[in-house]
């Protein structure tokens, strides 16, 4: 049996979480719901997902107490401005009907990847944030090697670098980023994490499922939560995949099999906007 939680900066966090990316609605509300009421803990929406209210409402709806809770949003890019960030960080509360989040990201570097200056400030925001009790801890998502090194050197002993968010699926190797996450004893966070669906035609995936009675989205859900540091938020709009996904904490993957879906990489990364930073930059 595997670990359904890993331990970062001393805080628990459990490892498999739900994703809302274009989840909205009552859809929206009622996964939510679902999610937590048959066993999830952890759930990740963002500004521009324009589903924090319906997040927050799912949540008030499960029969679990907002302190059981891994709540987790995203700061947008075009709101990182020192007074940006506090004024919609007090809007995603207010919209999510909490006091604080567990976890507060800067979604996206871009203008910060070429201002060191405007990501410290931008950092000095988030953990102003912090320490005004709204966000337990902060971190960013889609940042590269160069970016999360000014990151981890700027940020306070207080307030240390708790999670890097970035796509992460068996055909995409982030080695460089996976590395720094564990050097410095940060959280990973695996966002699309099925490849949006595409692991459930590659056929060393269906054929490993088969070989523990398993699909290939669990075997990559598992391959993923089986990686130190690593956590995954495959988004799930049914029922049945949200169930599905939960179901892998009774199966292990040998060495051998971790290492066959390692091999699968091929450089594919899906999303990779205009605004992304130099992925690569200070590897
Ligand atoms: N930080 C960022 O910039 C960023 C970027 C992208 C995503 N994210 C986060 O990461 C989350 C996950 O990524 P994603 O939504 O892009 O893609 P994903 O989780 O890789 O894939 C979601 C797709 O896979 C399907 N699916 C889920 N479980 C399945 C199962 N057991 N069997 C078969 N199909 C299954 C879903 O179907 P149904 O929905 O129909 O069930 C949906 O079509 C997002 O929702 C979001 O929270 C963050």
């Amino acid at each position: 049996m595997a670990d359904t939680t890993t331990t970062i900066h001393g805080r628990t966090v459990p490892t498999l979480g739900l994703g809302t990316y274009k989840i909205t609605g009552d859809t929206c509300r009622e996964s939510v719901a679902h999610a937590h009421t048959m066993g999830y803990r952890h759930i990740d929406t963002a500004q521009m997902y324009q589903n924090e209210a319906e997040v927050g409402a799912g949540i008030a709806e499960a029969p679990v107490a907002r302190e059981d809770i891994f709540l987790t949003t995203k700061v947008w890019h075009t709101n990182l401005a020192p007074a940006d960030v506090k004024r919609t960080t007090e809007e995603s509360l207010r919209a999510l009907g909490t006091d604080y989040v567990d976890l507060l990201l800067i979604h996206w570097p871009a203008h910060l990847d070429s201002d060191e200056d405007a990501l410290r400030r931008t950092l000095d925001a988030f953990v102003e944030v912090h320490e005004a009790g709204q966000a337990r801890h902060i971190g960013v998502s889609n940042f590269s090697p160069k970016l999360l090194d000014q990151t981890v050197a700027h940020l306070p002993d207080e307030a240390p670098l708790f999670a890097h968010q970035a796509e992460y699926h068996p055909f995409l190797s982030q080695e460089p980023v996976l590395q720094h996450a564990r050097e410095h004893g940060y959280l990973f966070t695996a966002y699309r994490p099925l490849a949006r669906g595409a692991v459930l035609q590659n056929e060393r995936l269906r054929a490993i499922g088969e070989h523990h009675g398993k699909t290939a989205a669990q075997v990559t859900v598992r391959w993923l939560l089986q990686q130190p540091n690593v956590s995954a938020i495959p988004k799930a709009a049914s029922a049945a995949h949200r169930v599905s996904n939960l179901d892998v904490f009774d199966f292990t993957l040998s060495d051998d099999e971790m290492t066959a879906i390692h091999n699968l990489a091929r450089g594919e990364r899906q999303i990779d906007p205009a605004f992304a930073p130099a992925w690569s930059e200070g590897a």
